[in-house]
């Protein structure tokens, strides 16, 4: 007879892994709209971390030619050249910065590149230094891989980065790098020049590897900010995607840029784990680079610059406290604490619970991303066409009244 599953049961890695609540809420949304009759006004969704904006009209073209033309077979593990030499390219137009395509390896989204990266880094009981809040799957791709993730309490007084003298003072005998986002999710903000450099300097001294999430690099709003952090040198390891500010979020592509001596590590882990990323999808990121694609683009980013300028004063005039206004990606970190009493709630997720069914507004509470903040934040996205934006505070207003 054949054992009733679990059995064997799933691994102590695995079962390390917590649920993923941003999940959770959207299914709870999910099932909370269905429930809803036919009249009642439709459910807002500011809890999505994915670009309202598809990818650009000649992305669409290329994806279609290749797929028609057959184009379709393995690409080489670390993608095409002619992509890494686009990518190379861009560096140089956008950032100023000489990065051979040698060093560029295209990956499965910056999820696949998060995962080469720890696996070509870290070894098992490896701990790796990263802030809270932070993007969750940053730190359970560690976690799944058997790595320890520690998480470091942050403030808006440090741009919900940590500092140099905090990974010093955490750095233990088996700690053997940092991962920093910059632009940040869940706060939008990114890490100050100086003190990047600072914290280099200390992973530097003692032999650590320092990987930068870049993904929301190119939705930078303040030149003050939106620099790549290989500018600082050869060995920081820059993950990034087509996801974000090339709206490609389920195609599924992104890329690493590496020290060279890692490069052929990486080449074996992508040979063995995925072969290739997407051919289909590394087709069409070719024309992400002409200039019609490039000049979208740059209106996105107005666009989602745009938003945030009215939407964050428009929180603060609710009564949200806003620490910070963001510097990049398309998110709020608001502190809805001052509300929790008039929503008669006690905690984030409280509040996004109460607002979801007082305001047909969903969004989603600080408890994944971290503990830092006590369980007093809500991230909003804006990635949500502006009119749903206004529509989403006047009926919070409506409702806080
Ligand atoms: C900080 C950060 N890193 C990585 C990812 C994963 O992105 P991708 O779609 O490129 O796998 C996300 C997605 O939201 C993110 O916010």
């Amino acid at each position: 007879m054949t054992p009733a599953y679990p059995s064997p049961p799933p691994s102590a890695r695995a079962q390390a892994i917590a649920p993923f609540l941003v999940m959770q809420v959207a299914k709870e949304a999910a099932a909370y709209a269905a429930s809803l009759p036919p009249n009642a006004p439709r459910m807002l969704y500011l809890n999505i971390g994915e670009p309202d904006f598809a990818a650009a009209p000649a992305v669409q073209a290329a994806a279609d030619a290749a797929i028609r033309a057959g184009l379709t077979q393995y690409t080489p593990a670390l993608g095409m050249d002619t992509l890494r030499e686009r990518l190379s390219s861009w560096y140089r137009q956008r950032w100023g910065l000489e990065i051979p395509a040698r060093r560029i390896a295209i990956t499965a989204g910056a999820s696949g590149a998060l995962q080469l990266a720890a696996m070509a880094l870290f070894d098992v009981g490896d701990e790796v230094l990263l802030p809270d809040p932070c993007y969750p799957c940053n730190r359970q791709i560690l976690t799944s891989l058997g790595i320890t993730a520690t998480a470091l309490p942050t403030t808006a007084a440090t741009r919900y980065q940590p500092t140099a003298e905090q990974l010093a003072a955490a750095w233990g005998a088996r700690t053997r790098g940092v991962m920093l986002a910059s632009p940040a999710n869940p706060t939008g903000t990114s890490i100050e020049t100086a003190a990047l450099a600072a914290a280099l300097q200390v992973v530097r001294a003692r032999g650590g590897a320092l990987v930068m999430d870049e993904i929301y690099l190119g939705l930078t709003f303040d030149a003050r900010y939106g620099q790549t952090a290989l500018a600082l040198g050869e060995d920081v390891i820059s993950v990034n995607s087509f996801s974000k500010y090339f709206g490609m979020t389920g195609w599924r592509l992104g890329w690493l840029v590496l020290p060279e001596p890692l490069v052929p590590v990486v080449e074996r882990l992508a040979q063995n784990h995925t072969i290739c990323a997407s051919t289909v999808a590394q087709r069409a990121a070719l024309a992400c680079f002409e200039p019609e694609a490039l000049a979208e683009y740059e209106r996105r980013r107005a666009e989602y610059a745009a938003r945030r300028d009215a939407f964050v004063p428009a929180l603060r005039a609710l009564g949200f406290a806003v620490p910070l206004t963001p510097d990049g990606a398309f998110y709020v970190w608001a502190d809805a604490s001052p509300l929790f009493r008039r929503a008669g709630v006690t905690d984030s997720l409280g509040f996004v619970r109460a607002m979801m069914t007082h305001a047909h507004v969903v969004a989603t509470p600080s408890a994944d991303f971290g503990q830092a903040d006590g369980g007093r934040f809500v991230r909003f996205s804006i990635a949500t066409a502006r009119a749903d934006l206004d529509e989403a505070i006047a009926r919070l207003r409506r409702w806080l009244d």
